[in-house]
């Protein structure tokens, strides 16, 4: 789905450059470009593939102040190129379940699971609350998210991940749907001015474990 260009860095180099940028240049970005980006999000793996992930692209300067000021007036909202405002949809898989079964079959999906997909799914997501929901996309909206931010990094392009920001303004703004879940922002675009300090990482000892909790992974 996603073809790779000439100069585009690698996925080792791209883990190592980004960083989350506090300013943007606001240049606007190249329509292929976007959809590259986007391309990449739609790549990730989801659970059953339901892909419950919506995006809304914001790039208009009046639309973007709007979105700014649902995001604690966050400069770099304004300031960038696109923002990606990423959200799941908590009735998106009631609504593509025979498409998700249909393109399944059309990839080789075995038979038997297919007809038993409508009720598997069914059973396990219908028993979600409201919070095991918003959960459950989070969890698979920000995969799409990190391919995304990913992708925009080794094409050249400097990313912002977003959480600060109140969920009834994103929706107002956006004029979403009521099934929506806003996940993340995305900013978009040519960092500009100095980068933010280096916050650093845990040592691996401090987060990673082998075989069970609390011993070191040899
Ligand atoms: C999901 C997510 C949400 C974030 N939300 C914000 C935010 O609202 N505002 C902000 O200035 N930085 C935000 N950040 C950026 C983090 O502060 C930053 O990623 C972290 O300090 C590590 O720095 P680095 O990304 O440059 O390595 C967010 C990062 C992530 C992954």
């Amino acid at each position: 789905m996603v073809k790779a260009s000439k100069h585009e860095k690698t996925l080792t180099q791209a883990i190592r450059d980004r960083r989350a940028t506090p300013s943007f240049d606001g240049a606007p970005i190249p329509a292929d470009d976007l959809r590259r980006i986007l391309e990449a999000g739609l790549s990730a793996p989801s659970g059953y593939n339901v892909q419950p992930w919506r995006f809304i692209v914001v790039q208009s300067g009046e639309q973007k102040r709007r979105l700014r000021g649902a995001a604690y007036n966050q400069a770099k909202v304004e300031e960038a190129s696109a923002v990606i405002v990423a959200c799941g949809d908590a009735d998106g898989w009631r609504k593509d379940l025979d498409e998700i079964v249909r393109m399944g079959r059309e990839g080789g999906m075995p038979e038997g699971y297919a007809a038993q997909m409508p009720n598997r799914l069914t059973n396990y997501l219908s028993r979600f609350s409201a919070d095991e929901m918003h959960g459950w996309l989070n969890k698979m909206v920000m995969i799409a998210f990190t391919h995304m931010m990913l992708m925009a990094e080794a094409m050249g392009y400097d990313t912002a991940p977003m959480e600060g920001f109140e969920q009834e303004q994103i929706h107002e703004v956006l004029r979403l749907p009521m099934s929506y879940w806003v996940v993340a922002l995305l900013a978009v675009g040519h960092g500009t001015g100095p980068d933010k300090f280096n916050g650093g990482r845990f040592e691996m000892g401090h987060t990673v474990f082998g075989e069970e909790f609390g011993k070191p992974l040899k």
